[in-house]
Order: C-alpha cells, then sequence, then structure tokens
C-alpha cells in the first residue's frame, strides 16, 4: 500500500517534469538575428510551453535547466568568444542575453532544456556577426528600421512632430538660445548631426548629462546613416517649452507634461541601460525580472516604497503608512527639499536593493520632481503598480492602459488605501494586471524597442525640417570613444577565405562559451 501510493505520487511528479512541450515552448527576440541586429548586448526570450499554472512551471523549471551554448568561428579561427547571461524568472519564461566580443562568423545558438533543443533550436546565422563597438553603418535610417522590424512610428512620436507644421530653425534657432541660456536654472544643448557624425555646444551650467544623448547619438551612427539633423536637447528634468512662451519651440527632453510642447525622449536612465545592458549598469528591465526571489503569489501582500523627499505627496505618503502599517511599508531613504521636516517624516532609512522591492506585491509610482523614472523597472518586476496621476509623463505612458497594466490612483494619494484593500480582496485581477504590466515591458521597453524609438523619433524630426543642416564654427565634435577596428566591407565569402588562409595555424576550434 505504502509503495503503490509512493509509486502513484512518483509517476504523478515524474510526468509532471516532463510537461515541457519541447516543440510548442516559443524562443524569440532580436537576439536570434544577430547578423542583421546589432546591440550592446543581444538578447531572446524563451517562454516553456506545456505547464498549466507557473506552480508547474516553476517546478519544471529548475536552475540550470534551461542551458544555451553559443558556437561560431572568427577570422583566426579560434571560437567566437560570447558572454552569456540566463535570467530564469521562475514561471516559465527566461530572458536569455548575451554579448559578442569579436567578429564571427557561423553562430549557432543552442538552446536545449534537459539536454534537448527546444523550439527550433540551434539557431544558425548565415551572415557576418559585428560587435556593438564595430562602427559599420550600412543602411540609411529608413532601410535600418525596416530590418529590425521597429514597426510604425510610435504614437508620442507622431503627436508631438504634429504640433509642429514645420520646423525651420533659421526661424528659430536664436529665439532658442535666447529663451533657455540661464546658465543657473537651464541646461541645453545645441546638436547637429551632418553626414552621420555628431557636433554639440551646451549652454548652461550643468551639462554633463550631454553624456546620455552623446551615447546614444554615437550608439546609432555605428549601426546606421542618420539624416542631417540640427536640435535642442534639454539635459533637465522639466520640460521647457511651455504652452505660455510666445512661439512654440521644438524641444527634445527626458519628460513631457501636459501644458509643454516638448518632443518626449526615452529617459537618460532607460537610455544609458539600454547601451549598458550586461554592462555597467545593473539595473535594467530584464535585470529586475531575473532577480525578484518569489511568484507574485508568494510576495508579501503590502505596498512597498523607498524613495527621496523630492515631492510633497511623497511626504503624504509616509503619514499614511503610519496609520497603515499593516497596508504600506514606506520611508525616505533621503531628506534634502523637506530637510526641515525630516523630524515629522523621518527618520530616513538605508537603501535596500531595487529587486528586493518585489519581495511585496503592491509598488508606487509617484512623481518625485517630475515623472518617476523607475516606472519601467516597477513594471517589470512583476508586483503590481499603483501609480499616481500627474501632468509628467515618460515616452511610453501615452501607451499604458490604466486598470490594465496598473493602478491608478489620485495625485494626493486620497485613494491609495482604498485601491490597495481591493487588490487585497481581488488578488487573481490584481496579478493579472500585474502581469499585463510585465508583458508591456518585454513588448514596449527592450532596449530594441528603445533604439527603435530613437531612430523613429529622428526620422521624422528630420522629415519635419525645413531648414539647411550646417555645422557652426563653435561646435565640438562628438567623438566615438569605443570604436575597435572592424572590416566593414567583410563579407562571409572573404572571411571564409582567411579562415581557409589561417587553417595552418590553429587546427580545429572548440567550443569555448561562458556562462555566469
Ligand atoms: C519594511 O521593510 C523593510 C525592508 O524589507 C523591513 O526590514 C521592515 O521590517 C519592514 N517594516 C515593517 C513594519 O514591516
Ligand atoms: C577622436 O578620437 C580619436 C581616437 O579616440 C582620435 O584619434 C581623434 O584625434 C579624435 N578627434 C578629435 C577631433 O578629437
Amino acid at each position: 500500500m505504502g509503495l503503490a501510493l509512493f509509486l502513484a505520487y512518483f509517476c504523478i511528479i515524474q510526468s509532471g517534469l516532463t510537461q515541457v512541450n519541447i516543440k510548442e515552448t516559443k524562443i524569440w527576440g532580436p537576439g536570434l538575428e544577430p547578423d542583421k541586429i546589432v546591440m550592446p548586448a543581444r538578447y531572446f526570450f524563451v517562454e516553456l510551453a506545456g505547464c498549466t499554472g507557473p506552480e508547474e512551471c516553476d517546478a519544471n523549471s529548475a536552475q540550470g535547466d534551461l542551458e544555451v551554448k553559443i558556437d561560431g568561428i572568427t577570422e583566426q579561427r579560434t571560437p567566437c568568444r560570447t558572454w552569456i547571461n540566463i535570467l530564469n524568472r521562475k514561471d516559465g519564461f527566461y530572458i536569455v542575453r548575451y554579448k559578442v566580443y569579436v567578429t564571427c562568423i557561423d553562430l549557432k545558438i543552442s538552446v536545449l532544456y534537459r539536454g534537448k533543443h527546444v523550439a527550433a533550436s540551434p539557431y544558425i546565422s548565415n551572415g557576418i556577426v559585428l560587435t556593438d563597438e564595430c562602427s559599420c553603418p550600412k543602411d540609411d535610417l529608413e532601410n535600418t528600421m525596416k530590418i529590425w522590424g521597429c514597426g510604425g512610428t510610435p504614437l508620442l512620436v507622431r503627436n508631438k512632430l504634429n504640433q509642429f507644421a514645420q520646423i525651420d530653425w533659421t526661424q528659430l534657432r536664436t529665439k532658442v538660445i535666447k529663451t533657455f541660456d540661464k546658465p543657473h536654472s537651464v541646461s541645453i544643448c545645441h546638436y547637429i548631426i551632418k553626414d552621420n557624425t555628431a557636433y554639440r555646444k551646451c549652454y548652461g551650467k550643468y551639462v554633463g548629462f550631454n553624456m546620455f544623448m552623446d551615447s546614444i547619438l554615437l550608439s546609432l551612427t555605428r549601426k546606421t546613416k542618420l539624416p542631417d539633423l540640427e536640435m535642442f536637447v534639454n539635459l533637465g528634468d522639466w520640460p521647457l517649452a511651455a504652452h505660455n512662451l510666445p512661439e512654440k519651440y521644438p524641444i527634445m527632453s527626458w519628460c513631457g507634461s501636459h501644458d509643454t510642447y516638448d518632443i518626449v525622449m526615452p529617459t537618460y536612465d532607460l537610455t544609458e541601460s539600454t547601451l549598458e545592458n550586461m554592462g555597467r549598469v545593473t539595473l535594467d528591465v530584464f535585470s529586475v525580472q531575473g532577480n525578484t526571489k518569489s511568484l507574485f503569489k508568494n510576495r508579501i501582500p503590502m505596498l512597498f516604497w523607498r524613495g527621496r523627499d523630492s515631492n510633497k505627496h511623497r511626504l503624504d505618503l509616509i503619514k499614511i503608512s503610519r496609520k497603515h502599517s499593516d497596508l504600506i511599508n514606506a520611508s525616505m531613504t533621503n531628506f534634502f527639499f523637506y530637510r526641515d521636516q525630516q523630524e515629522e517624516y523621518g527618520p530616513k532609512t538605508d537603501y535596500i536593493s531595487f529587486f528586493d522591492f518585489f519581495d511585496y506585491k503592491y509598488q508606487l509610482a509617484i512623481d518625485g520632481t517630475v515623472a518617476p523614472y523607475r516606472m519601467p523597472y516597477l513594471l517589470a518586476g512583476g508586483s503590481l503598480v499603483f501609480k499616481t496621476d500627474s501632468k509628467y509623463y515618460e515616452h511610453f505612458y501615452p501607451d499604458l492602459e490604466p486598470n490594465h497594466h496598473y493602478v491608478p490612483v489620485n495625485t494626493d494619494l486620497s485613494d491609495l488605501v482604498h485601491k490597495i484593500k481591493w487588490a487585497m480582496v481581488n488578488d487573481k485581477e490584481a496579478e493579472r494586471i500585474a502581469k499585463n504590466g510585465q508583458h508591456f515591458v518585454n513588448d514596449n521597453l527592450t532596449p530594441k524597442n528603445v533604439f527603435c524609438y530613437y531612430m523613429h523619433l529622428l526620422n521624422e524630426f528630420s522629415k519635419k525640417t525645413v531648414s539647411r543642416v550646417d555645422i557652426f564654427d563653435d561646435m565640438e565634435l562628438v567623438n566615438q570613444t569605443k570604436v575597435i577596428q572592424c572590416d566593414c566591407a567583410m563579407d562571409v565569402d572573404k572571411m571564409r577565405k582567411l579562415i581557409e588562409k589561417n587553417k595552418k595555424e590553429h587546427q580545429y576550434y572548440v567550443h569555448e562559451a561562458e556562462e555566469l
């Protein structure tokens, strides 16, 4: 009897384990086309099929079950050196990222689940695979967007540029400089792109943030031929082109608002995490997904928040959390704007890892000085995001649907407690909205989406511009600092001949992919 029970139990476990359907498992993403799409870190998604619920997928996907191997060959006939990073979300969903360090051909990506190829694995690229440090712009911008599969023009790019019938810098240039050359309150840079090279002159006291704009422009000019272009980029958080100014100014800004004309770009934060994916930046939309400790159902049903005192409603939050300490765990990590009220709203607490925010079921996106730039990472974490109503927005907010991707709350937080209680009672619905938010991130805020948004933006902006583009004498060259020597004219046939030539020196090549 005991043995029979044990055997039955054993069989159930066994069948559970073999439920992953190898053929139905889905693999997709730009990292499967490394010969067409060059990025700092290439990536693709793996979604296991055959598990009927998160528990089952969770049980199925033990650490190390999914294996990825990347093989290829360099012209020296050595193995293609790569670095692979597998992020396991523990719900049957994985993000695989990899970096390629040298130009390779015959790149073969094998995705194995318990030793068996899944989906259409192995994925083989027939073209040449360049590293991100190669400066090899081949196609014009529109063709590059086609090759990348960038889709249609984003809603916000269209809306923002429709505010302007045309952009004539001969009319606007000196007015913009005159209006915004306020060194103590505004930092703004005048950029020219000419023959796929960037130049700039900055105005203001704090222009260090031009490095983010420089970096994205340099990265784009390594990948595509940008059209000639003139623009002004606001380096501060507050949008500048107020509706009540005498003229409409097409200024580029990281953040938009309902009372300004500024044309909105992805924030410097999201831009940097795109350019430094698997690099110097550790917080990005992928790392969050791979570093949460538990599934939604096992998270603490409380709202968790940490941040600085950059908005008076954040003080309100502290007050509410004290009254409802069973629902909200919130505290300031720093006092600066309301230092005189530290006594009342303190004490400040230590920083905790952003990944640990997701030990909790509910998160809050509340404005600081402007929109909370952590919004993409909050959505990525898979908890339910409450977002306060605000006139400020990031480039993707118009695509977010309230009560589908997040739960809206009043600016003054007056309905926050009520909505947390709603979420506790409606746990399944809360989980569904949380999942939709996470899904939105993987569809709209990945590195490819950020590159595509910039490409669309610059393309539409240049189409609207009617003035001639000339470099001004007092502008600085924005120099490529990261490039390595690459033979951009190399094609697969030429490379094969080189490999053949090098055959004598190297007998064979072995697989040498590292895994972290
Ligand atoms: C609030 O969260 C922190 C960090 O997770 C934790 O150490 C602390 O005990 C929590 N406080 C309450 C009252 O739950
Ligand atoms: C740009 O950088 C390269 C190498 O880093 C250097 O050789 C070149 O002189 C620089 N050009 C300018 C104009 O600074």
